[in-house]
Parts: C-alpha cells; sequence; structure tokens
C-alpha cells in the first residue's frame, strides 16, 4: 500500500508573497481514484509538482505511509516511490516501445535481458501487443503512447501515480481507456492514483474529487444532492 498524507502543506514561490497553495491538509489513499479539479491558476500543478518531490513546501510536511518526505532522500522519493504521467506523453523518440519501458528497471539497476521480461508483462497489460513492442513511439497513435507511457510508469515500480491532465491530448475513446487502465490498478493492484484534471466526466468516475480553489484544497461529497430553494 502507498498512501500520501498532508499537514498544513502551503507553497509560496520564491520572491512571491502570496500562497499558491494554502494550508492543505488531507490524504491520499492506496486503492483509490482521487481527482483535483479547479479553475486553471489555482495551484493544483504546484500541489502535484509537491507531490511529486520536485518540490518541497514552504510550510507544513508530506508523509508517504508515514514517513515524512522532508527527512528522505528526494531522488530516491521520485525514482522508486511516486511515478508522473505526463500529458504529452514524454517518451524517448529513439528507444523502442520495449525500450522505453525498460529503462526506468535499468535505471534501478536490473541488466537490460532481466528488465526485458517485466517490461513485456506491463506492456500487455495495458493492451500493447507484442507486435508494438519493437516499434518507435512515432508509429503509434496517441492513446497507444499514453498507454506505453503508464507501462513505463509501472516499471519504475512506484506505487503512487500521479498524471496531470493525462487525457488531455487524446480523444475521448483513448482517454477512456487509459482512466478504465488507472481505475484498474488503483482497484485490483492497489495504487494510489492522483489525476489533476478539466474533464468532469473523469472526475465522475473518481473515487474521491477534490475542489482546488486559490490554493485551498476541498474534498467534495459524493453524490451530494444540491437542493434549490
Ligand atoms: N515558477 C513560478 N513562479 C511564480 N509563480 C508561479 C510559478 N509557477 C506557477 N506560478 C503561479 O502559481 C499559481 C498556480 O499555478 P499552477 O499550480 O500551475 O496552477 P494550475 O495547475 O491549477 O493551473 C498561478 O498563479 C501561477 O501563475
Ligand atoms: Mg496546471
Amino acid at each position: 500500500m502507498s498512501e500520501l498524507k498532508l499537514e498544513n502543506v502551503s507553497y509560496i514561490y520564491p520572491g512571491a508573497t502570496r500562497k499558491v497553495v494554502n494550508n492543505v491538509s488531507c490524504s491520499f489513499a492506496a486503492g483509490k481514484v482521487n481527482a483535483v479539479v479547479g479553475p486553471s491558476g489555482s495551484g493544483k500543478t504546484t500541489l502535484l509538482s509537491m507531490l511529486a518531490g520536485l518540490d518541497s513546501p514552504t510550510e507544513g510536511a508530506l508523509y508517504i505511509d508515514g514517513e515524512p518526505l522532508a527527512e528522505m532522500d528526494l531522488d530516491h522519493y521520485r525514482r522508486e516511490r511516486v511515478s508522473m504521467i505526463f500529458q504529452a506523453f514524454q517518451l524517448f523518440p529513439l528507444l523502442t516501445v520495449l525500450e522505453n519501458v525498460a529503462f526506468p528497471m535499468e535505471l534501478r539497476g536490473i541488466e537490460t535481458k532481466d528488465a526485458q521480461e517485466p517490461s513485456r508483462d506491463y506492456l500487455n497489460a495495458v493492451g500493447i501487443g507484442p507486435e508494438k513492442h519493437g516499434r518507435y513511439p512515432a508509429n503509434l497513435s496517441g492513446g497507444e503512447q499514453q498507454r506505453v507511457a503508464i507501462a513505463r510508469t509501472l516499471a519504475s515500480g512506484a506505487r503512487v501515480l500521479l498524471a496531470d491532465e493525462p487525457t488531455g491530448n487524446l480523444d475521448k475513446a483513448n482517454g477512456q481507456n487509459v482512466i478504465d487502465i488507472l481505475k484498474a490498478l488503483a482497484h485490483e493492484r492497489n495504487y494510489c492514483v492522483i489525476i489533476v484534471t478539466h474533464d468532469l466526466n473523469i472526475a465522475a468516475q473518481a473515487d474521491h474529487v477534490w475542489q482546488m480553489s486559490d490554493g485551498v484544497l476541498t474534498e467534495q461529497v459524493a453524490h451530494q444532492e444540491v437542493e434549490s430553494n
């Protein structure tokens, strides 16, 4: 399991005075899909970069499975505990599909030959069959490229998957496919999934929906009926 917890987390960009993330306390549990929604500029990406260990909070503390990030080696945290999925898939164009997925395993010191079989398994698990493993990313559709990016994320061994608008470049069917994979990873394999999205259809499928407004994060109560007066 992997759970991320935030306690009174605030972030001010260097040289600025405004809290872009303002006193956020929450937890993101393993086995759940979390969606973070909110207007542009409300602080979603800044929040995600703290969760990813790319930035440290100005105030407050983050914990993974109870361990404070402030006391961890953040290089190790970024390499092994969390994994980011980007809107623009960020695959290596000169590596094959299989090599792209094997790469994070090789970073962890696993030999190329030993990385092959698990990498094939991760690709098959996201619906990229063997006939595509030797192709270059340019010869796949956008939806397939995003699935390879997810397979690479799985190969990193991280149990927390962070995604910033992961379906932003995809058509509806491929976008849904990616969301289905992320849902299965959370519900069947106990990953902690956190998706920043503008897409209310995606948010509606999450287990928890968080609203970011001006740096303040609040959980939306599921299926709340709004009564009209
Ligand atoms: N490097 C930076 N330096 C100063 N301010 C920044 C920087 N990056 C983002 N901001 C500001 O922080 C606020 C939140 O940005 P961001 O987290 O990217 O929001 P979102 O992802 O919700 O659109 C915005 O007002 C943005 O202009
Ligand atoms: Mg953003």
